[in-house]
């Protein structure tokens, strides 16, 4: 069975980004590869933290992992920072990776480009190579992500080439997975910029435990255009596009077949049928999360997955520190 390495940062709540770009796909992979699938909580100390807010989200995402149907029994769920491995062999990855390649990432010209003082935080900047040992400790064949860390997935993959290059083949080279449809859902308001939960204002997200009646109002105030016509045109009509993704992802029918059905329909009725959908589906993964974050069921899966993955990351990290020389036993 291939191997499938993803995880996701617990800095707030989880959005429909989120999960439509990533954890429903981990559902669906789940049945066919060896997943495993962790909470990036080093990833969130990137930016200041509280502590006891940070602890809660932690569980937060395993709880919802499992609510959105991830089965226990199948994947490896596990927190990064209980693996010191990670830590170590970023280290050992930093020495693999040149500031000119940091530099170029995206994601990292967008947050210098926003801060002003000065007062970015190093790790920041080290992030990506951080995520290449997430994926490289575990011999991932694959990473399903969303669009906006292919980049560092490709990051990930020219480390693991590097290093097998100077070393001798060690690492396999991984390949993102970036699924067709939904890759960079949108936000509501500001329809050409990426739906996150670091947006200020909430009605461009959808959080996955919003207020049911609240996700509602929010698809139906959703910014459209002045047209029409219910279209899939990215360029022209970002709005309804992203409106579309979403509908047809969570109703599991093609683009072209809403199309069809809404040919004639207002935006309106497009929009108050997809709130429907929308409470459709996050009605049941609520009511399990709120059964899950209560029951010892989150501490136990993560107690399971923490064996299985510390004993691979950790004999991995060791057999790197041995082809890089150092220590003194071979
Ligand atoms: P994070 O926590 O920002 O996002 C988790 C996953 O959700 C996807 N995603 C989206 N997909 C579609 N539309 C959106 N609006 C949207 N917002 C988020 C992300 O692409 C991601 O797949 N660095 C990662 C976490 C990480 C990781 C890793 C992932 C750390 N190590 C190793 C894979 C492998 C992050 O910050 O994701």
């Amino acid at each position: 069975m291939k191997r499938m390495v993803s995880g996701i940062k617990p800095t707030g709540e989880l959005t429909l980004g989120n999960y439509l770009g990533a954890i429903q796909n981990f559902v669906r992979f789940q049945d066919d590869y060896e997943l495993f699938l962790f909470v990036a909580d080093l990833h969130a100390l990137t930016t200041p933290q509280n502590k006891t807010v940070l602890r809660k989200r932690i569980k937060d995402v395993v709880a919802m992992y499992l609510a959105c149907g991830l089965n226990p029994n199948k994947v490896t769920l596990f927190v990064q920072s209980e693996i010191p491995a990670h830590s170590q062999m970023s280290y050992l990855f930093e020495s693999h990776s040149y500031v000119g390649e940091l530099s170029r990432m995206t994601q990292y010209k967008d947050k210098i480009a926003k801060n002003t003082n000065d007062s970015m935080h190093v790790s920041l900047f080290t992030y990506p190579v951080l995520m290449a040992a997430d994926i490289l400790l575990y011999d991932a064949d694959f990473v399903p992500v969303g669009d906006d860390q292919k980049q560092h997935v490709e990051l990930t993959r020219t480390i693991a080439e590097r290093f097998n290059h100077r070393h001798g083949d060690f690492f396999v080279v991984p390949e993102p997975i970036i699924p067709p449809l939904g890759a960079r859902i949108m936000d509501l308001q500001e329809p050409t910029k990426k739906m996150s939960k670091s947006d200020i204002s909430d009605k461009g997200f959808i959080l996955l435990m919003d207020d049911l009646a609240r996700t509602k109002n929010k698809i139906k105030s959703a910014v459209t255009d002045s047209d029409t016509v219910v279209r899939y045109d990215v360029k022209n009509k970002p709005g309804i596009a992203n409106l579309l993704t979403i509908y047809a992802l969570l109703s599991d029918s093609s683009i072209e077949a809403l199309e069809r059905k809404y040919a004639s329909q207002s935006y309106q009725a497009f929009k108050s049928d997809l709130a429907d959908v929308v409470e459709q589906t996050l009605a049941p993964i609520q009511a399990k999360y709120k059964e899950i974050i209560t029951s010892p069921l989150v501490d136990q899966v993560l107690d399971e997955g923490l064996a299985k993955a510390s004993d691979i990351a950790y004999k991995k990290v060791r057999k790197a520190n041995q082809l890089l020389g150092l220590g003194r036993k071979r």
